[in-house]
């Protein structure tokens, strides 16, 4: 695993597109390129086993997203303890993540990693949906999409 480098920038706007449809992100209304941010990749034979990209604030770092390919094998949590590392490294005092209300397996894995709920925007997903009709209505377990939860790691 490495820091993400100017010249993975085309393999990792393909890999976001592959993953979650779109390179940009939503976050409050402001449009983000995920492929344009700092972060880690794990890289193999066949391109991007694992992903996450990072937005600073001026106290947070923010995960935009976070992807391991082959789920299930500690790669998912090494992204997510480089990330807290690097944010720590820089002096911020949290980590930050956002999911939706359907994604069952990330809220588990989020808190089973020091993350704690923050954050509930019910309907924050719907109005994406308004101008990103390409977010699918029904998500993980047959759940339809609609809210955003933010979860909260200190790493000070
Ligand atoms: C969420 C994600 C990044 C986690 O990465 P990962 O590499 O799978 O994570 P890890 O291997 O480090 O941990 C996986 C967890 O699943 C558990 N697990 C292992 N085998 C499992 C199985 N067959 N079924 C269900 N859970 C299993 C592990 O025990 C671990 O849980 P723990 O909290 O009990 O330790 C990854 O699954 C992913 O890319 N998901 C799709 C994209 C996504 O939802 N991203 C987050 C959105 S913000």
């Amino acid at each position: 695993m490495r820091a993400i480098r100017a010249e993975d920038r085309d393999r990792i706007a393909a890999f976001l597109v592959e993953r979650w449809y779109d390179r940009v992100v939503m976050l409050d209304g402001r449009a983000i390129d995920a492929a344009s941010l700092p972060g880690f990749v794990e890289l193999g034979d066949g391109g991007i086993l694992g992903l996450v990209t990072l937005l600073d604030g001026v106290s947070e770092s923010e995960i935009v997203t976070l992807d391991a390919v082959n789920a299930f094998t500690g790669l998912g949590t090494r992204l997510v303890e480089k990330a807290a590392e690097r944010a720590a490294d820089l002096r911020l005092s949290r980590l930050v993540v956002r999911t939706t209300n359907d994604n069952l397996d990330a809220l588990r894995f989020y808190q089973r990693r020091g993350f704690r709920l923050h954050r509930l925007v019910p309907g924050a997903i719907d109005e994406e949906r308004r101008t990103k009709p390409s977010i699918p209505l029904i998500g993980r377990y047959g759940i339809p999409v609609r809210d955003e939860l933010t979860l909260v790691r200190d790493v000070g």
